[in-house]
């Protein structure tokens, strides 16, 4: 069976963006492939989170990826930190990287421009640090964004060069795994670009958003000014709240809604009541799944437990052939 590895930095609350371009297709992956998910923890000390902060949201990934469906009896979760053999990997591959490719990272060149007084060797390297995280359990498929794609291009750079540098042929090339484009992008509700918590609270729905906050927000979503005639194109915030509908309305209430927009009748205060409740319904089970874990601390410890001994077993024995074909062998 292939193997998957995917990560995520630790955040506080995740969105339905980050529920339809990641989780669910985690969610789906677990069954068909033997997968490694794991909270990215030593990769967010690139900013300097306070520890509070650090260790409550490697807590609410953990509660919210479960909440949505992973199952730790069918794929491995865990927490990049639990696994030393992670670093001591990295140290290898940092002598495999130069300079000059990690400094043309888009991401690099990017922290580069928004936070000039702090790029830190960590930053530089994190290319490294995320190449590790797959190859560390020789993994073939590797589900990311698109944002990602050039640093899992530099991990194949990195796996190839170890081969060839030790003559083997050890590593794996590990392959993005996209996603179809109808569930890549989840639109913002203010009616431009995808959404995100950068552009603020109100155009986001979190997976723990309670129902009122939910219908307020459904409700105040950008629309226009109305069709005028029969079958005219969607505009971009009308088109985006229907992309929506799309995915978590039933296909009769979608068709309904399209219908109404092409021969002129759609009130859009329906149509966004309707997707409010279509949402509330959505959100419901995962925020109640996601009370129910943070109440329980044993088996969120359970979970990180074996997960970590998991991927520790499967890491250790990837470092113990790295250390033989290096050279670091015993007399
Ligand atoms: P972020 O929260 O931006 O670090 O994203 C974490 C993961 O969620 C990545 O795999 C993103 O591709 C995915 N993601 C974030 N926002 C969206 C969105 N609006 N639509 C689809 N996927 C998203
Ligand atoms: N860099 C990824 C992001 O920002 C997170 C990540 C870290 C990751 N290590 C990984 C993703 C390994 C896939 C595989 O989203």
């Amino acid at each position: 069976m292939d193997i998957v590895v995917s990560g995520v930095r630790p955040t506080n609350r995740q969105h339905i963006g980050n529920y339809f371009g990641a989780v669910k297709n985690f969610v789906e992956m677990q069954s068909q492939y033997n997968c490694y998910f794991f909270v990215a923890d030593y990769h967010s000390l690139t900013t300097h989170p306070h520890p509070a902060d650090l260790s409550a949201n490697v807590r609410q990934t953990v509660i919210e990826y479960l909440a949505c469906g992973l199952d730790p009896e069918k794929c491995v979760l865990y927490r990049q930190s639990d696994v030393p053999q992670i670093p001591e990997l990295y140290l290898v591959f940092n002598m495999l990287a130069y300079l000059g490719e990690l400094e043309r990272a888009a991401t690099f060149k990017e922290k580069v421009r928004s936070q000039p007084d702090n790029v830190n060797a960590g930053l530089l390297t994190y290319p490294v640090l995320m190449a590790v995280d797959i190859i560390v359990h020789r993994a073939l498929k590797v589900p990311v964004g698109k944002d990602q794609l050039q640093h899992l291009e530099m991990t194949r750079t990195f796996a190839n060069r170890f081969n060839h540098l030790y003559g083997v042929e050890y590593f794996p090339e590990p392959q993005a795994f996209s996603f179809s484009e109808k569930s890549a992008s989840i639109p913002s509700l203010d009616g431009e670009g995808k959404m995100s918590k950068s552009k603020g609270e109100s155009t986001v729905i979190y997976l723990d958003d309670d129902s009122d906050t939910i219908r307020k927000k459904m409700m105040r979503a950008k629309t226009d000014t109305g069709p005028t005639e029969p079958n005219s194109v969607k505009s971009q915030s009308v088109q985006n709240l229907f992309d929506i509908m799309q995915l978590i309305s039933s296909q009769d209430t979608y068709n309904f809604f399209n219908e109404s927009f092409n021969n002129c009748t759609i009130r859009y205060g329906d149509f966004k009541k309707q997707l409010g409740e279509d949402m509330v319904k959505f959100i419901e089970p995962i925020r109640e799944r996601i009370k129910e874990i943070s109440a329980n601390e044993a088996y969120i410890n359970k979970v990180l437990n074996e997960g970590g001994e998991k991927a520790r077993l499967s890491a250790s024995k990837t470092l113990n052939d790295v250390r033989e074909i290096i050279g670091f062998r015993k007399f």
